[in-house]
């Protein structure tokens, strides 16, 4: 099978982008995302408008791909689905359409773990990007997830550290609104701490255990120091918004980066994988461009597009699994919570 082109589709819907790709072996051909602002009014995911949102665009998205991809339906060898984790109402559109259509072209079905995908979208084929080699540390940050992940090979991870309450996508989200910015407000704050200095503020990081992270406590010293700054001075938040962003960000990537050095101390493994809609972040980009220089580790940052949710990183896995034939039956369910 190994020398037998195949080409996937692929297909996400965990939370509120409808993503289809059409990949050819590791190579993608076409990555297609619709995203959903219509959250943006809302300061957050609304699970009922993104199940809607999601029929709405599914069609339309795997058109878009196939069309983009230059190829037919017909000439697909299997089709690839998120199974979770992610938001029941929107997973049950992808793996519903994607069942069906895998069905009416008579080929395999494939279920993907989004958090094994944010991990292995490292190996798409990209001229000029270096795979890592296994084993490797995965820093997956996104708005649901926080985990530092062992990857041993393809289908061999352990989660080796994780967020106790927000994931790391959420405590930029949080930050953001207590400062009036709309959600989400991740790369809202990056675009402001770009021009405002990380030391102007201090706020304590909490102290976990282990690997583990924690978030919620950084959100509410936040709103605190917000709350109290605005008391004295109504115009506070819009005098300073640079440097209080820069200083959250800073704050948030320190977190991350002890972790890190923690759990390349424990491991002795010194290849970093970033990947989650955060890994999009300048800051955590430089200090870990930095970070090869200063600890000699050697890092990898995907491309822009496959960083926050995709449909790319979907047949990715897609295709590794098409390659050892791990393939489901029609009774196959979506799951909001998955182990990994
Ligand atoms: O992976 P993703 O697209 O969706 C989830 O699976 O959660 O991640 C979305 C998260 C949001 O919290 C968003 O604010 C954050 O990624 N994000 C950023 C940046 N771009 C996206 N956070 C900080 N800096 C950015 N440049
Ligand atoms: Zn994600």
């Amino acid at each position: 099978m190994e020398n037998k082109n195949s080409y996937i589709l692929a297909i996400e819907s965990s939370c509120d982008d409808t993503a289809a790709a059409v990949l050819l072996n590791d190579k993608v051909l076409s990555n297609v995302v619709a995203n959903q602002l219509i959250h943006n009014q809302y300061g957050g995911v609304v699970p009922e408008l993104a199940s809607r949102a999601h029929q709405q665009n599914i069609v339309p998205v795997i058109d878009a791909a196939l069309k983009k991809a230059g190829i037919t339906k017909e000439q697909l060898s299997a089709i690839a689905f998120t199974q979770g984790p992610g938001l029941m109402g929107s997973l049950l559109v992808g793996s519903s359409f994607a069942k069906s259509l895998a069905a009416a072209l008579q080929i395999p079905l494939i279920a993907v773990n989004h958090m094994h995908a944010h991990i292995l979208a490292h190996f798409i084929d990209e001229e000029g990007y270096d795979k890592p080699e296994f084993p490797f540390l995965a820093l997956t940050i996104s708005g649901g997830h926080t985990q530092i992940v062992r990857v041993d090979g393809f289908f061999d991870m352990t989660i080796i550290g994780e967020t106790t309450d927000d994931a790391v996508g959420e405590a930029f989200d949080k930050s953001a609104k207590i400062l009036g910015l709309p959600y989400p407000g991740g790369p809202l704050v990056d675009k402001l701490a770009q021009t405002g200095n990380p030391k102007a503020y201090v706020f304590t990081k909490p102290k976990v255990p282990g690997l583990d992270f924690s978030f919620s406590g950084l959100k509410t010293a936040i709103l605190y120091f917000i709350q109290k700054n605005v008391k004295e001075n109504s115009d506070f938040i819009e005098l300073n918004k640079n440097d209080i962003c820069a200083s959250i960000q800073h704050t948030i990537i320190a977190i991350l980066m002890d972790k890190l050095k923690m759990a390349v101390k424990e491991t002795g493994i010194k290849q970093i994988a970033i990947g989650g809609g955060v890994s999009a972040n300048s800051g955590i980009r430089n200090t870990l461009k930095e970070a090869e220089k200063k600890y000699g580790w050697k890092t990898f940052i995907p491309k822009f597009e496959y960083t926050t949710d995709n449909a790319a990183m979907i047949g990715i896995v897609g295709y590794q699994k098409f390659l050892t034939q791990q393939f489901e039956s029609a009774s196959v369910v979506s799951k909001a919570r998955i182990l990994f």
